[in-house]
């Protein structure tokens, strides 16, 4: 995995910290509709391509209980989590459904569980260059 050496400042979220865009895949690897679970310094990302091309990141792990969102379906800007179908927004990695199967376990959650528990996936600033696919990541 190739290391772009441009730093950048804080690619969302408002941290201060300096993050670096690593090379994921390259451009022609992520068609409209794509999502990928790719590698960047250790972390685990879910990238993929929007229909339209527009392209995202998030963190590769659902925070439910870790399946590799890389796997899941992408419908829209919403991607399902492969194992119990929580959606999150990838444009800010907000949950839009929790747990969904099996019906007994949404059940439980729907009325168990509070709404600070079902968090969000990470975002990750993302652009191509010279027909590869960059990820900022700390
Ligand atoms: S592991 Fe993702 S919804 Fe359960």
């Amino acid at each position: 995995m190739a290391v772009d050496k441009k730093k950048t400042e804080a690619p969302r979220g408002g941290d201060s910290a300096a993050y670096t865009f690593v090379t994921v895949c390259r451009s022609d690897e992520l068609a409209d509709g794509d999502v990928r679970q790719l590698k960047a310094r250790g972390k685990e990302l879910a990238v993929g391509r929007l229909v339209g091309g527009q392209l995202f990141a998030v963190g590769g792990r659902c925070t439910h209980l870790r399946a590799r969102m890389g796997n899941g379906e992408l419908n829209g800007t919403l991607l399902s989590c492969p194992w119990h179908k929580a959606e999150f927004d990838v444009a800010d990695g907000c949950v839009a459904k929790w747990v969904q199967e099996p019906a007994a376990l949404k059940l439980l959650y729907d009325a168990a569980l509070p709404a600070f528990m079902k968090r969000s996936l990470p975002t990750y600033d993302i652009k191509e260059e010279n027909g590869d696919v960059l990820v900022a990541v700390d």
